[in-house]
């Protein structure tokens, strides 16, 4: 028998705006994410252009993809950027030391990631190298993209083919520094980070660089605090301390620890195991975000989820240090009810970066040879799209719990927004993995009269194994989703078990 529960909307009710780089991506130089997955340099048999997969770029491009972060990851402590530029023929090979000890020949570097952002018509994300590099290798660096003049790194970037500078939105000075970035204490990290921002000079005019300060991993609020301690400094010559941004990551492990588990064989419990490890993100946000607040009362400094998502054992029979793994409605459920989690903190979460965007973890996309495949992960990216600046809207659910003891979680979890055009989108997850759930949408009259207008829907939904294969791969897709109805001062809907529903309210 299907369950029930309330919806509340207040469509007079706006909160934040929703940072369209909340719907951000990840890209690495590990496994098959940018060889072979992004970049195919002159193969002959992939359509491409300028070495982009046309078919990964025009799937990418229907997101809507907004940023884009690269190199790394672990591989950003290591990279040297210098490697990647000039002719392909005399760039360096080096050893991918975090992922599969391969040879990284360098032949995608910095003209060809500003090539991807082009085709993607997506901001950059840049990280730079503070665990093993130097300080005037990342002020170079900076110079060698952004500078518009006469300088060593601007005569060297039009000797490589390129005279205009380049737009960079934001700069993460370091990765993971705590773990493979160097290991480092927080109050070491914090100095080095004082130290190497101060020469991260903003060269543009039009747009501001926005510098990402490497933040915790998890539930480390201890990190948090000291690392704030040592660069919020109000009396430094910035409103917001050293930084634009504070990054968090945090993977959901499912079967407890680090111990990951299939991406495609799990049970029930695991299902719900999994799913309530997704919604511990929302303690996350708020306890860091407390801290945060602490602060930076007025919320200038971003929380940046730049890597999240759901991280199994990989692939039987590919290589371990690549971590393919497959996607299934599982991590549909895990895309949206994050999405929803990310939505609902837009005062404070600005960007976010799933990991990653091909290939590569949860990714959106897989590929095999010229082949490629769209993932649930995508699906449910491609329908919450519209909440990309859209202003958040006042809502609540009354919805009951559901799974084991150890494991409960709501049945339902959702977001609303409401665009420029007035049109209010509401996504929403049904977590239970057998029942459906009657929805009583209320819109909320305090605040005026609002009338309704025309509803479309969309959704997905499958058996919570279903996955897209290069055999299959419309297994799981979007469909018209017609089973609202009107009601007194609202309207209804059955959301079906394991599904996440997207449904758009016109204004009348
Ligand atoms: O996304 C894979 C890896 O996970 C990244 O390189 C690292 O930052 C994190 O530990």
């Amino acid at each position: 028998m299907a369950g029930t529960a309330e919806l509340k909307i207040d469509p007079f009710k706006k909160k934040s705006r929703i940072s369209r780089e909340i719907y951000g991506h990840f890209s690495e130089h590990l496994g098959r994410c940018i060889y072979g997955g992004i970049y195919v340099g002159n193969d002959p048999d992939i359509e491409n252009v300028n070495g982009m997969r046309s078919d990964v770029v025009q799937a990418l491009r229907r997101i809507r993809v907004p940023v884009l972060r690269w190199p790394g990851g672990c591989f950003a402590d290591e990279y040297h950027w210098m490697d990647g530029v000039g002719p392909k023929e005399k760039r360096k090979k080096i050893i991918n030391t975090n992922w599969g000890g391969v040879v990284e020949d360098n032949s995608f570097g910095t003209h060809e990631f500003f090539e991807l952002c082009r085709q993607l018509d997506c901001k950059a994300y840049i990280n730079g190298n503070l665990g093993s590099g130097t300080v005037q290798e990342m002020a170079e660096w900076v110079e060698y993209m952004t500078f518009d003049g006469i300088s060593p790194m601007a005569q060297m970037r039009a000797e490589n083919g390129r005279k205009e500078p380049w737009k960079v939105d934001f700069f993460g000075i370091g990765n993971e520094n705590w773990g493979c970035g160097g290991n480092m204490h927080p109050e070491y990290y914090a100095n080095e980070y004082r130290r190497y921002q101060t020469f991260v000079h903003d060269y543009q005019k039009d747009r501001r660089l926005q510098k990402i300060c490497c933040g915790p991993a998890g539930d480390d609020y201890d990190w948090t605090r000291k690392v704030l301690s040592v660069c919020y400094n109000r009396h430094g010559d910035s409103d917001r301390g050293f930084m634009d941004g504070l990054s968090l990551h945090y993977y959901v492990y499912p079967e407890g620890g680090e111990i990951k588990g299939s991406a495609t064989e799990f049970d029930t419990e695991v299902w719900y195991k999994t799913l309530s490890k997704a919604l511990y993100m929302d303690e996350l946000i708020t306890r860091h975000a407390e801290i945060m607040d602490e602060f930076d009362p007025e919320k200038k400094t971003a929380l940046v989820v730049d890597e999240w998502g759901a991280w199994y054992t990989c692939e039987p029979g590919t290589n371990p240090g690549f971590l393919y793994q497959q996607n299934t409605m599982r991590d549909a459920l895990v895309a949206g009810i994050t999405l929803n989690i990310f939505n609902k903190h837009c005062d404070r979460v600005r960007m976010a970066n799933l990991a990653q965007m091909v290939n590569v973890l949860q990714a959106v996309l897989l590929t095999e040879g010229a082949q490629m495949v769209k993932t649930p992960t995508y699906h449910v990216f491609d329908m919450y799209k519209y909440h990309q600046d859209a202003q958040l809207l006042d809502s609540s659910l009354r919805t009951d719990m559901t799974g084991p003891d150890e494991w409960r979680v709501p049945e339902l979890t959702e977001s609303v927004s409401v665009d420029n055009n007035g049109v209010i989108h509401i996504t929403m997850t049904n977590l239970s993995a057998e029942r459906a759930v009657n929805v009583s949408t209320v819109m909320e009259q305090d605040a005026g009269n609002y009338r309704l207008g025309k509803i479309r829907g969309e959704i997905l939904v499958s058996e919570m194994h279903a996955k897209n294969t290069f055999e299959d791969p419309e297994c799981v897709r979007i469909t018209q989703f017609n089973s609202v109805t009107p009601a007194e001062n609202g309207f209804l809907f059955t959301i079906p078990a394991c599904s996440v529903v997207h449904l758009a309210v016109d204004p009348e």
